[in-house]
């Protein structure tokens, strides 16, 4: 294809909000669209975030991942791929496969686990499910994009080791198995250098070792300086840059400080991702219309929802209820379920889940009452006391809904609390002095219905007789729910992340999002559960924990050879029973535990997984398949992955601490004599007070990070007057000058002028907000128009003292 300068050019941007260039002598322009779990078309005309087609709400991926299904993945993929070529998009925003590195993280309920195994590979079956389609996947956010706060700005120090071991590992798998079309660069810096910009990892990492050929697109508005992005290896800015960034291409390119060349590779890369998925790649249009895949899809995310919940506990298994037991419904979570998450994955559906509506529809018995307002942190007297006096009279089984409402979790912001919101604690602790009060025979059992996209503390829920957590599982989960309540499915989820006791607990208690743009990941590789299990620390619940209705047994495990030399494929095999009463899945995790050795690793790590489906008293095989990365780590003098030689253990179980079998294996790599005892000694420092029953926090000195990182820290947050430029936030701004606080106003107003019916908790508002004083002045002159983008212009002037 023969562009002229211009349409080289003019390639390397976005045309609008969704669309690639449409140019004269280029390719077509194609429509990009979010996103993980179904899809936000939007036309170029539509300002508001929530307005977009009528499409399925899937299970997000952090329910997904509670499936530890392939097949869930894949399902969800191809359901999103069936309505994005309905609706004509090539390029589908997903899948985010970002660590959960904290429980605080607002964007949690967008990704996988804290496991990058388990990330990469349900990343994989989703990529590939929806290429297979012919449609276009993004996987997103590349990379080390793990906070809400100063998701802009913020300078991810990750060591070399954590960066390959945990942080890149499921981008690396996806590249590897499924070839996305297009990968998204993230907004943050990693070690100093923004993600678009960031030569390394682009070209040297993705492209040169992990043989990436499709196209790198900035996540939108990430791409501040568009000549040294190209050079980096970006090849598409996205949205467009409002006529801002173009010139200086023009400038570098006439300068000499970047080649063509690079416009060029960027510019193939795009032509290669529209031939390949743009409108003329021979699509069939001739499949069912929307009623029919909507309907379709919307089976297809009731039964995904049934398979994502995870029973905590089931004393005295009151759980399954009887179909038809009139129950005590407590908690507005019941009508307003938290389905989803706010912001760019916020899909548009056509009816809301309501757990009441369903027990309504089977003719199934209960008595309501709200409870709390979800849309306020406080205690509500009223709703408090119309619930107490309903359990005063009744002694039905309560079902109390619960966790963390959809103001708490959101694109842009990250929660501050562990805890679940007061109005919810005050009620849970009422209801139990209320339930206390009656005669044993009278106590009411309580079922605790847990929604969330992460961790939180569940300790004042802990009195409850079952406790069932659901994640964010779409818009179908309110059927899925009553199915499993009531026995007709069982729950077969698993945790996807540990569940912590305290938010001190967690390994970057003392660097995750503390206000400084400068992110130290001085926890390194000893992320979740490699860290609380490696360091002994007691949880709420572990990694890979969950319950069923019935009783599985695991037995029988054969290895494929005695040793293994590291060469090729190894085979573990072993056979699942179902020895209980109903026919249920089960998931199988193998673990392969370290040798002790003198350097930092974990004691164990996630290398496969099994779902199994199993009627009541049937047996399977199951056979998992290890290779040379089952036992390596990167090493970061040879720049490589090796095995360092030992006896390693397969462990079979679910939760990382409850292993049904084991067996050795000898592994022949090579002698990794490397001791990290005295050089990186706060490592391995015992997690307890010897005064107190407590594990104190995991404190790594930041000395004793950067001599982990092998270099000075890249220490970007201590800008003053003079070096202040586009890259700022204007809230960074504002402690400089009063313009940036005017500024702060003007864009307030601004946003209520855009959703003026949106309240100000609303997650759609907080995106806003968040994104348009702690992003980039850069981000904020392309979306704001021509006046705030010369206000933003002097700001900076008075900001640098000019
Ligand atoms: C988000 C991406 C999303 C993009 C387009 C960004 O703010 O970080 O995940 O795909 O917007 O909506």
């Amino acid at each position: 294809m023969a562009l002229d300068y211009d349409d080289k050019l003019r390639l390397t941007e976005g045309s609008g909000m969704w669309h690639t260039a449409a140019t004269a002598t280029g390719p077509a322009s194609i429509h990009l669209a979010d996103g993980p779990h179904g899809l936000r078309a939007q036309s170029e005309d539509i300002k508001q975030n929530n307005e977009s087609v009528i499409a399925t709400c899937f299970p997000t991926a952090s329910a997904i991942a509670a499936s530890f299904s392939e097949d869930a993945a894949a399902c969800v993929g191809a359901g999103i791929a069936a309505e994005a070529l309905l609706e004509e998009v090539s390029v589908v925003l997903g899948p985010g496969v970002n660590i959960k590195r904290s429980p605080l993280c607002g964007r949690n309920f967008e990704y996988y686990s804290e496991d990058p195994c388990l990330a990469g590979t349900l990343g994989a079956a989703f990529v590939k499910a929806v290429q297979n389609a012919g449609v276009g996947t993004s996987v997103k956010h590349f990379a080390g994009n793990n906070q809400e706060t100063h998701r802009m700005t913020a300078n991810s120090e990750i060591d070399e080791r954590a960066l390959r071991e945990i942080y890149l590992a499921a981008f690396e798998q996806i590249v590897k198995e499924a070839s996305p079309a297009t990968i998204m660069a993230s907004y943050n810096r990693i070690n100093g250098t923004y993600a678009c910009e960031n030569h390394h990892l682009l070209t040297d990492i993705l492209r040169k070792e992990w043989g990436f050929t499709g196209a790198v697109i900035s996540d939108w508005g990430a791409c501040l300086n568009l000549p040294s992005a190209l050079a980096a290896g970006m090849d598409l800015e996205m949205p467009d840059g409002s006529a801002l960034h173009l010139p200086t291409l023009h400038k570098a390119l006439d300068e000499g400080s970047l080649s063509m060349e690079h416009v060029d590779n960027s510019n193939n890369h795009i032509i290669n991702l529209v031939e390949t998925y743009g409108p003329k790649a021979g699509k069939s249009q001739t499949g069912p219309g929307k009623t029919a895949v909507l309907n379709n899809n919307n089976g297809a995310a009731r039964e995904l929802a049934s398979k994502t919940a995870v029973l905590l506990r089931n004393e005295g298994d009151v759980l399954p209820l009887r179909k038809g037991t009139k129950v005590i419904i407590i908690g507005e979570l019941a009508r307003k379920m938290r389905y989803q998450g706010g912001g760019s994955s916020h899909i548009h559906i056509v009816r809301e889940p309501d757990f009441t509506r369903v027990m309504s529809m089977r003719s199934y018995p209960y008595i309501y009452a709200r409870g709390y307002d979800s849309c306020r942190m406080g205690v509500n007297k009223k709703l408090l006391r119309e619930a107490l006096s309903i359990v005063r009279h009744n002694d039905d089984p309560i079902l109390f809904f619960g966790g963390l409402t959809e103001w708490a979790e959101g694109e842009g912001y990250d929660r501050t609390s562990f805890d679940m919101p007061a109005a919810q604690l005050a009620l849970l602790s009422e209801l139990k002095e209320e339930i206390r009060k009656k005669p044993v025979e009278r106590r009411n059992v309580v079922v605790f219905l847990s929604f969330g996209g992460a961790p939180y503390d569940l300790s004042p829920a802990s009195y409850a007789d079952a406790i069932l957590h659901m994640y964010p599982a779409g818009q179908a989960m309110d059927d899925a729910l009553s199915d499993l309540l009531f026995g007709s499915v069982s729950p077969s989820g698993r945790l996807p992340e540990t569940w912590p006791k305290r938010l001190e607990d967690t390994p970057c208690y003392e660097t995750y999002a503390t206000g400084s743009d400068d992110v130290e990941y001085r926890e390194s590789i000893f992320m979740g559960y490699r860290y609380y299990d490696t360091y002994n620390i007691e949880v709420q619940y572990p990694f890979g924990y969950g319950l069923s209705y019935s009783k599985f047994r695991c037995e029988d495990l054969k290895l494929s050879a005695p040793s293994y030399d590291g060469d090729g494929d190894f085979t573990v095999s072993f056979t699942v029973r179902n020895e209980g009463p109903m026919d249920a899945d089960h998931v199988v995790c193998l673990y392969v535990r370290n040798p002790e050795d003198h350097f930092l690793r974990a004691k164990k790590e996630l290398r496969a997984f099994k779902r199994v489906s199993l009627k009541a008293s049937e047996s399977t095989e199951v056979t998992l398949t290890l290779s040379a990365r089952s036992f390596s780590i990167y090493d970061v003098i040879t720049q490589n992955f090796v095995i360092p030689n030992g006896t390693y253990t397969i462990e079979i179980g679910s939760a990382y601490n409850d292993i049904a079998l084991s067996a050795t294996l000898p592994v022949n790599g090579v002698s990794y004599l490397v001791d990290d005892r005295i050089r990186y000694g706060e490592y391995f420092l015992p997690r307890h007070d010897y005064m107190e029953s407590q594990p104190s926090v995991f404190h790594i000195s930041s000395e004793q990070f950067a001599k982990l990182c092998g270099q000075p820290l890249s220490h970007l947050n201590d800008l003053k007057p003079g070096e202040f430029d586009t890259c700022c936030s204007v809230n960074q701004l504002a402690r400089y000058t009063f313009s940036a606080r005017i500024l702060r106003s003007l864009v307030k107003i601004g946003i209520r002028f855009r959703l003026p019916h949106v309240k100000k908790q609303d997650p759609q508002y907080r995106m806003y907000l968040d994104s348009s004083l702690d992003g980039t002045l850069d981000s904020l002159m392309k979306n704001g128009g021509p006046s705030i983008s010369r206000f933003a212009k002097y700001v900076l002037k008075r900001a640098n003292r000019k």
